[in-house]
C-alpha cells in the first residue's frame, strides 16, 4: 500500500513553497528535522495553531515576514568561534596567503559579523589586512544590518577575548574596539574592507573569485543536495590552492565536489582548492 503524507509533512511543504513562490526564501532543501523545530518556534511565536495558519498569515501580512526569517535561521554566533579554526588560520593559511599581492575573502552565512570582524582583525594582526576585501553574506536581512553597524553587548566582549587570546594573538582585542553607546563598537577602519551583502547559498551565483572561504555552521542545516549546491559554488569561486573553512560538524568528505579539494588542516576543517581543474580563464593565481 502507497504511504499517504502526514498533515505535518504536507503543511511544512506548502509553507515552504509560499515563502520561495512569494518572497523568494528558498528552505525546501534544508534538513527537514531542523525545518520542523524552525517552523514549529516561528508558530509558537507568531500565535499561530498550525503551519497552515502562519502561511496564511505570512502571505497576507509581508510585515511578519523578517520575523519569520528570524525563526527560520539561527543566529548564534561569536567572535574566534572555536579559536582552534583561528589559531590554524594564523599558523598554517596565512603563510600561503602571504604570497598573494591582494586577496578576497568571502564569509557565506555571516549572521551579525562576528566571524568576518575575526579574520578582518587577524588579517589585521598579521599584516594582510590592507591588501584584503572580504565579503559577509547573508540571507537574513535584520542580522546583516546588525553586522554592518558592528556593535556587540559589552557583556559578550569577555568570551570574545577569551577566545582571541587562545588562537595566538600577540595584542589585546580592545585594541579593535572602543566601548559606547552601551556596547562595544568595532573598529571603523575595519569595517571599511568589508562589504556586506544579501545572498543566499540555496540560490544565487557566484559573485568573485575567492582566496579563502569560510562557511561555518551553515551547511549543517542543509540536505546533502544543497550541500553539493554549495560546495559546487565555492569549487568555483576557489582560485586554484584557495581556502574552505567549514564548521566543527561540517565535512566535505561525502560531497560529489570533495574531489575538487584537498584536506589540508583535517582537525580544524580546512580544505584547499586543488590545482588542475579550474575552468581555463577563471585563475587569479
Ligand atoms: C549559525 S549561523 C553561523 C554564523 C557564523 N558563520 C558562525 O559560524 O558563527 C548560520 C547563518 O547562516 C545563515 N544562512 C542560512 N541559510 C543560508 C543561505 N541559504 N545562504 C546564506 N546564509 C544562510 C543564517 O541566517 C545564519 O546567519
Amino acid at each position: 500500500m502507497k504511504e499517504t503524507a502526514t498533515v505535518e509533512d504536507i503543511e511544512l511543504d506548502l509553507f515552504l513553497e509560499a515563502l520561495h513562490r512569494r518572497y523568494h526564501y528558498d528552505f525546501r532543501a534544508y534538513s527537514r528535522g531542523s525545518l520542523f523545530r524552525r517552523a514549529e518556534l516561528a508558530c509558537e511565536r507568531l500565535h499561530c495553531d498550525s503551519l497552515s495558519a502562519l502561511q496564511d498569515k505570512v502571505l497576507h501580512h509581508p510585515e511578519i515576514l523578517p520575523d519569520v526569517i528570524d525563526c527560520m535561521t539561527v543566529q548564534v554566533s561569536e567572535m574566534f568561534r572555536d579559536p582552534a579554526y583561528f589559531a590554524a588560520m594564523r599558523q598554517h593559511v596565512i603563510p600561503h596567503l602571504r604570497t598573494f599581492p591582494s586577496l578576497k575573502v568571502w564569509v557565506a552565512g555571516c549572521s551579525e559579523g562576528e566571524e568576518v570582524y575575526s579574520l578582518a582583525i587577524l588579517f589585521r594582526e598579521e599584516g594582510l589586512f590592507d591588501r584584503t576585501m572580504f565579503y559577509a553574506t547573508e540571507i537574513n536581512r535584520r542580522a546583516l544590518v546588525r553586522a554592518e553597524a558592528g556593535i556587540y553587548p559589552i557583556e559578550r566582549m569577555a568570551d570574545f577575548t577569551a577566545n582571541h587570546q587562545k588562537t595566538g594573538a600577540r595584542n589585546s582585542l580592545a585594541d579593535h574596539y572602543t566601548a559606547a553607546y552601551g556596547g562595544a563598537v568595532i573598529d571603523r577602519s575595519l569595517r571599511s574592507r568589508i562589504v556586506f551583502a544579501e545572498h543566499s547559498l540555496a540560490t544565487d551565483q557566484v559573485f568573485s573569485e575567492m582566496h579563502l572561504i569560510s562557511c561555518r555552521n551553515v551547511l549543517i542545516y542543509f540536505d546533502q543536495n544543497l550541500q553539493d549546491r554549495s560546495f559546487c559554488l565555492f569549487q568555483d569561486a576557489l582560485v586554484r590552492g584557495g581556502f574552505l573553512g567549514l564548521g566543527a560538524h561540517e565535512t566535505l568528505r561525502f560531497s560529489a565536489h570533495a574531489g575538487a579539494f584537498t584536506p589540508f588542516r583535517e582537525t580544524e576543517r580546512i580544505w584547499r582548492r586543488s590545482a588542475g581543474q579550474r575552468k581555463e580563464g577563471t585563475d587569479a593565481a
